[in-house]
């Protein structure tokens, strides 16, 4: 064989094992789409309370850890409880956004609850966010249907990318807080503070990629395989993270825990939050009255109210919460901002061109409830 037959023969094994290995491993970002429906485990729910908790469930929550669990009690009644073994107590050390993704969880079961036909009896059981009953809830049939248009939970999501520059208009702006006076604010991309949030963003980023705690919490919360994603239901996958085409090949098939913890990867992150800050049209921010429970589940469910209005817009948004979590950036937001009412939520707002599907996961309702 002469020499140039051999180069020819060799480069073309290493396209066919090449080829191979490519065929193998794992192509395409795993989505909701490519959920499985069924489920062997059996619960007493009904028709209508499987669907109801599958809607709460489509709620947002930190790192996506879906914080709640449901208590059976009896046909339509249950308690609402706080899971433990999905805090964050590296971000997130006193529940508090625990406590306000369980609001949102609480403002969807209602929007389905009142569609079907049922009033929703709501009792506060906590006093802190640290305890486990929350809420007990009872549905009555009412006879009464306060039509609410379920899509708008199914197609509510998280967007991070693509954000453009453009104004919001004012009745849009109008029609996302007039229900909620005094408490959302928007703060508009051409204000001081606009740009005081864009660089304590990027700056809280940047001091929470370098800080262990939270950053081996997020490692523990990513799901860079499909089989993880696939297994765990939760968590933050590449398709919710917006890394797609060869980037999310390479992290799906190589990367792991470990890497989340190299200066690369911390660096590359601050990176990307620069980048989305860069575009957007402002900032939508949420305050309580006080940072009772009771105030901050009020705020969970008025961040969902936002949050389901947004899409029929173009309007996306993007929790952004490093400021809260990091006390450098946290003790001069109020002043910075000229808001004296506590802040629960920072949202990086601004319209789309083209709105994507949902894609994050959610443990199949069987899994979060006991009986
Ligand atoms: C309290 C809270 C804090 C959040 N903080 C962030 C954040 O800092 N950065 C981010 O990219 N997403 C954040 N999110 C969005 C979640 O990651 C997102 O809701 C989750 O991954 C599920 O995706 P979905 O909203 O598309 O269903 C937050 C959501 C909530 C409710």
């Amino acid at each position: 064989m002469n020499r140039r037959k051999f180069i020819g023969i060799a480069g073309a094994s290493v396209l066919v094992a090449g080829g191979g290995y490519y065929l193998c491993s794992d192509k395409n970002n795993f989505t909701r789409n490519d959920v499985k429906k069924s489920s062997s485990i059996k619960t007493p729910l009904s028709n209508d309370e499987r669907e109801i908790l599958y809607l709460a469930s489509l709620a947002p929550s930190g790192h996506n850890t879906q914080p709640w669990f449901v208590k059976y009690i009896e046909p339509y009644h249950w308690v609402i409880g706080n899971d433990k073994t999905k805090w964050l107590p590296g971000v997130d050390p006193t529940q508090r956004e625990t406590i306000l993704s369980i609001g949102a969880f609480l403002q969807n079961l209602e929007y389905a609850a009142n569609n079907r036909g049922y009033d929703c009896h709501f009792d506060i059981l906590a006093t802190r966010n640290q305890d486990e009953n929350i809420m007990d809830v009872k549905l009555i049939k009412s006879g009464i249907i306060h039509h609410y248009n379920i899509q708008k939970i199914v197609q509510r999501r998280t967007v991070r990318s693509n954000y453009l520059t453009d104004a919001l208009k004012s009745e849009d702006v109008d029609y996302l807080i007039k229900e909620e006076p005094g408490s959302i604010h928007f703060i508009s991309n051409t204000t001081k503070e606009y740009g005081w949030l864009n660089e304590q963003t990027i700056e809280a980023n940047r001091i929470q990629s370098y800080r262990e705690a939270a950053q081996k919490e997020l490692a523990n919360w990513i799901r860079f395989s499909s089989k993880d994603a696939e297994q765990y239901r939760d968590g933050l996958t590449t398709a919710g993270m917006e890394i797609e085409g060869i980037p999310g090949w390479v992290l799906r098939n190589f990367y792991g825990k470990s890497a989340v913890m190299k200066n690369s990867f911390r660096k590359e992150s601050v990176d990307k939050v620069r980048k989305q800050v860069s575009a957007s049209a402002g900032w939508l921010l949420i305050t309580s009255k006080d940072i009772s429970i009771t105030s901050l589940l009020e705020t969970g469910k008025r961040m969902q109210r936002l949050f389901l209005k947004v899409r029929e817009k173009a309007i996306a948004i993007h929790p952004m919460t490093q400021i809260l979590e990091e006390s450098p950036t946290n003790q001069t937001l109020h002043q910075s901002i000229g808001i004296s009412d506590p802040v629960q939520f920072i949202l990086r707002t601004g319209y789309l061109k083209t709105y994507p599907p949902p894609v994050s996961l959610r443990r199949p309702v069987e899994r979060f409830v006991r009986h």
